[in-house]
């Protein structure tokens, strides 16, 4: 035909439309992506567009002097009231004219790409599961009597297509004066409906909405719960906030909070409690910070590892704490904010992952969202470090998946000085080839321990401990400075020559600091310290070694640290101490907080749920407690490498 020729940018998408086609109508046909709130309405402004004039080469077809029709009426005005950025048309009142070339600038795409932090391994598409719909509804009429709510119905179905909308309670006790003040002129906002859900209206306003509403993205940890609050329009982090997870008064770890729960009639009922409970605190400190009313948070992800997934839906997690493990579900959980006492909007939608085994939880099942092993190349190992670490290897072909007791020394638990992560906590150790003296930094501070002014962060802070990967550099830095021996035993000051060893008991010690001077502590490194390291990493090798041979592998392409203290911690130490397989140190990564970052993921992109459940079902898991190979592995990486495995990429 000699219809004019649009071409879109930057999606390529082109057709031919009759001149007077608007462009969100020629965006539809094509199925690009251009938003609308208000259905073409000349209100929303959503739909902007930047049309390109003069002549023009791009995706293989070169235009001639492209056109648009003049501002009509709706658009002039718009432009008077609000403006629009130089360049820009409303792209559901500009019509096309002759050929032209369209660009749809990111602000405009509904499934636009969300800013990537650092250490992502993925991009997040935003696929929100709650839009808005501005919409203009029928007025009762005697003749033909239908309910206020069966009319915005229709006008959902007409205006959208959205079909089978439903309502609860709450909304009809609110809607009949709402569609009256908005003269049936209302902006909805509908949550699209997922699995068995139907779509929902969650909110309804007046007229046109300008506001827009929110999602929670939660890592409920064992020791902190953590939240980010997003924009579901532009998938933007508001406010992100932390508390303290309250069941701690409970026991500090998990399996103390299992027994509390088997040795107490309403233990379980009462943990339940503290951690819902923990988590209203959390959400009305967030939505405080970021200034926004509690009641428009429409959508939440949850994360977390089995027992506290179980204490927060309000299941005793009586079952993990004894083989075989049986977890109530392992399947994606559907809920709303009132079947677990939420205080954001009642009918809110709460998404918590599938757990991938009674060990391996819906935090792991995140993790693999963020760090997408089923779509490596090459072969990855992800672990995710606490008390218990979760591992995953694997790459397209297949993924497996194991948990291993650390216990809690990485966290600075267990050992003599060791302390959270806190200001005065020293986080990172050298020690002198020659003196076998320590130097070392600590939390709050940028400055060594033997560089100028380091009083002053005495004075300040204090040096209070160590915490997790200070523990880890402290010890490798022992070892290849041979105070401590491969086997795990602290010298004597004349095997050492170092004075700094004393005899402490029937073992040595190793003096890192002495505070007495300053009224501070006197941190030393006990031999039960090196002890308790030992034991955790170990564990922590064994369970990837026993994935390693699962899949016949014996070594990875690359290795993933996620979690707050894969963050910290020096690639170059943990593999010293033989932590993690044998890899070349540059691609040793960490990805931060993973299952924050899947949470998220699964929030601001609801067909990433669908995705993360069929890669949990296609996961092998691993049970370390069955596997005979798994005590033998323990044994051997319980030295400083390893007893067994050489590491030559390390020795190199
Ligand atoms: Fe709302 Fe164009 S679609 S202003």
């Amino acid at each position: 035909t000699n219809d004019p020729l649009v071409v879109f940018t930057p999606s390529g998408k082109r057709g031919r439309f009759a001149v007077g086609t608007p462009i969100l109508t020629a965006a539809r046909q094509l199925g690009v992506d251009l938003d609308s709130v208000c259905g073409g309405r000349g209100i929303c402004s959503k739909c902007q567009i930047t049309p390109s004039y003069g002549e023009f080469s791009k995706h293989g077809v070169t235009v001639q002097g492209g056109a648009l029709s003049e501002w009509n009426s709706v658009e002039q005005r718009y432009q008077d009231k609000r403006g629009l950025k130089e360049g820009r048309r409303l792209g559901c009142q500009a019509a096309v004219q002759g050929d032209v070339v369209i660009d749809v600038p990111p602000e405009s795409q509904v499934h636009k790409q969300v800013v990537r932090k650092r250490a992502e391994a993925r991009d997040i598409v935003l696929d929100p599961s709650t839009r808005l719909y501005y919409v203009e509804v029928a007025e009762p009429d005697m003749h033909d009597p239908s309910g206020d709510l069966e009319r915005l119905r229709d006008a959902l179905k007409d205006q959208w297509e959205i079909e089978n909308v439903t309502a609860d309670l709450h909304i009809l006790q609110t809607m009949q004066p709402i569609l009256r003040k908005g003269a049936w002129k209302v902006t909805v906002a509908v949550h699209l409906g997922d699995g068995e859900n139907r779509p929902r209206i969650m909110n309804i306003w007046p007229g046109y909405y300008e506001g827009t509403v929110y999602g929670l993205a939660v890592d409920l940890g064992s020791t902190t719960i953590a939240a980010h609050l997003c924009d579901l329009q532009t998938g933007e982090v508001l406010a992100s906030s932390g508390v303290m997870n309250p069941q701690i008064r409970f026991g500090e770890d998990l399996m103390s909070r299992v027994s509390y729960s088997m040795m107490n009639a309403k233990g379980a009922d009462e943990m339940t409690r503290a951690v819902r409970e923990g988590m209203c605190g959390l959400f009305t400190q967030i939505a405080v910070e970021a200034g926004i009313d509690k009641e428009l948070i429409v959508d939440a992800v949850f994360v977390c590892n089995p027992v506290m997934h179980h204490l927060l839906l309000g299941i005793d997690p009586f079952e993990l704490g004894q083989a075989p493990f049986a977890l109530a579900t392992n399947n994606a959980l559907r809920l709303r904010a009132d079947d677990l006492a939420l205080n954001i909007h009642p009918s809110a939608r709460i998404y918590m992952l599938p757990c991938i085994a009674g060990h391996v939880g819906a935090d792991a099942a995140a993790v693999a969202l963020s760090e997408a092993p089923d779509k490596s190349d090459d072969l990855v190992l992800v672990v995710d470090v606490g008390t218990n670490a979760e591992i995953l290897l694997g790459n397209r072909d297949k993924v497996l998946a194991c948990s291993s007791p650390t216990g809690p020394a990485f966290e600075g638990a267990q050992i003599s000085s060791g302390q959270r992560a806190a200001p005065g906590a020293i986080e990172r150790v050298e020690i002198d080839p020659v003196s076998k003296a320590p130097r070392f930094k600590v939390i709050g501070s940028d400055l060594w321990s033997d560089e100028e002014g380091f009083d002053e962060v005495i004075a300040t802070s204090g040096v209070t401990g160590i915490c997790g990967s200070g523990i880890i550099e402290m010890v490798a830095e022992m070892r290849m400075h041979g105070i401590v021996d491969a086997p795990g035993l602290i010298g004597s000051p004349e095997q050492t020559g170092s004075d700094r060893c004393f005899l402490d008991g029937r073992t040595y010690s190793y003096r890192v600091y002495d505070g007495a001077a300053a009224g501070g502590p006197l941190i030393t490194i006990t031999n039960r310290d090196i002890r308790e390291i030992q034991m955790a990493k170990a564990a922590l090798y064994s369970g990837a070694r026993l994935l390693m041979d699962k899949f016949g592998v014996d070594k990875v392409d690359r290795v993933v640290l996620a979690g707050a203290f894969g963050a910290h911690i020096s690639t170059k130490h943990a593999m010293v101490l033989g932590m993690i397989p044998d890899a070349p140190l540059d691609r040793v990564t960490s990805a931060g907080n993973a299952a924050g970052t899947g949470a998220r993921i699964a929030l601001l992109n609801t067909a990433a749920r669908g995705e993360i459940e069929a890669t949990v079902r296609a996961i092998h898991k691993i049970e370390t407690a069955i596997e005979p190979r798994f005590q033998e592995h323990f044994v051997n990486a319980s030295a400083i490498p390893n007893a067994v495995e050489p590491f030559p990429i390390l020795n190199s």
